[in-house]
């Protein structure tokens, strides 16, 4: 079948600096993954088109790029299939990342979060002697963390690292939880620790996107969740993520209801600087009718939620 790819091009080095869209005509079958199009394009049509690759079998992570607008594998993506879903081909970088050129672009941003996590075990002090062999058996509470393959999807698809590029990241967050859970390392309670700090697991909005796009279910999302209970049983309950859960619990528990004015108001008692920077919020809700009075008769139903939360604290 002949098929039409339209593929983003830029060359910072051509006279055309500007990204724009190149139209490709090719024969196309079922077996056809835009990886082995865009290999055809390369060998036959333009020997110009860049792009990168190495395993074509979902292993290496190097081919990730916008199909059709989504983050995903060149090599693991069929050519018709995408046309018969979207009706078309559009095939361009990876979002959010520096274009270096066509589909290459620099993943330096994706590496340096990485590093930040220290993504390998450590010991507190290298030069003591091991005392015996560590047998470890922890394949169950990695949960599908150590599957990462590199590939970047997560982070470009990231709403975080969209409103902040300091955010760490679902890759490296869900790499932190690989390490977090592992009984060699021992530095635990410094990294969970770390990962307090402004950019670290409590600045995930939890927009699921990183689940959706990675192409080998390692759902960074739901490990940010569990580095958070971890935080959470460890005592790490001072930042404002951190208070926002258990202050949101505490309110629910006591009223029975969810208390919109109330829960700002625990959540950064006593924080003077806390609480001016909460005015602005304040002012909205109110705006759009999110604060309610807090002197009003409580909901039906209150006393029974009530209940469950003094039975589950027995
Ligand atoms: S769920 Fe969190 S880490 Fe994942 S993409 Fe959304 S904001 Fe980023
Ligand atoms: S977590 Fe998934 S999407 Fe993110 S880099 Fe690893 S394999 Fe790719
Ligand atoms: S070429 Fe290696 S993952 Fe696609």
């Amino acid at each position: 079948m002949r098929i039409t790819i339209k593929i983003q091009r830029f060359n910072p080095e051509s006279e055309i600096k500007k990204a724009h869209w190149v139209d490709y005509t090719l024969d196309a079958g079922r077996e056809t993954t835009v990886l082995l199009a865009l290999i055809k394009i390369k060998e036959e049509i333009d020997g110009t088109l860049t792009f990168r690759a190495s395993c074509r079998a979902s292993i290496c992570g190097s081919d990730l790029m916008m199909i059709n607008g989504i983050q995903k594998l060149a090599c693991r993506t069929s050519v018709l299939e995408e046309i018969s879903r979207h009706g078309k081909l559009q095939v361009g970088p990876m979002d959010k990342m520096p274009v270096i050129k066509d589909l290459v672009v620099d993943m330096d941003p994706f590496w340096q979060k990485l590093k930040a996590v220290k993504p390998y075990v450590e010991r507190q002090n290298d030069d003591a002697p091991v005392q015996s062999e560590t047998l470890t058996n922890i394949q169950e509470d990695l949960e599908n963390a150590d599957a990462c393959i590199m590939c970047g999807a997560c982070l470009s698809a990231c709403n975080s690292f969209e409103a902040s590029s300091d955010f760490l990241g679902p890759a490296a967050l869900a790499k932190a939880y690989r390490i977090q859970v592992d009984p060699r390392d021992e530095m635990r309670i410094d990294r969970l620790t770390a990962l307090q700090e402004d950019n670290g697991i409590w600045d995930c909005v939890r927009c699921v996107y990183c689940v959706q796009v990675c192409p080998k279910d390692v759902a960074p999302m739901e490990q940010i969740v569990r580095l958070r209970r971890l935080s959470i049983a460890a005592n790490m309950t001072e930042s404002i993520g951190a208070l926002h859960i258990t202050k949101f619990t505490e309110v629910v528990g006591e009223e029975g209801r969810l208390n919109e004015t109330k829960l700002p108001l625990l959540m950064t008692w006593g924080n003077f600087k806390k609480m001016f920077q909460m005015i602005p919020l304040g002012i909205k809700m109110l705006i759009h009718g999110k604060s309610p009075n807090p002197f009003a008769d409580p909901p039906a139903g209150h006393k029974a939620v009530r209940a469950i939360f003094k039975g589950r604290k027995k």
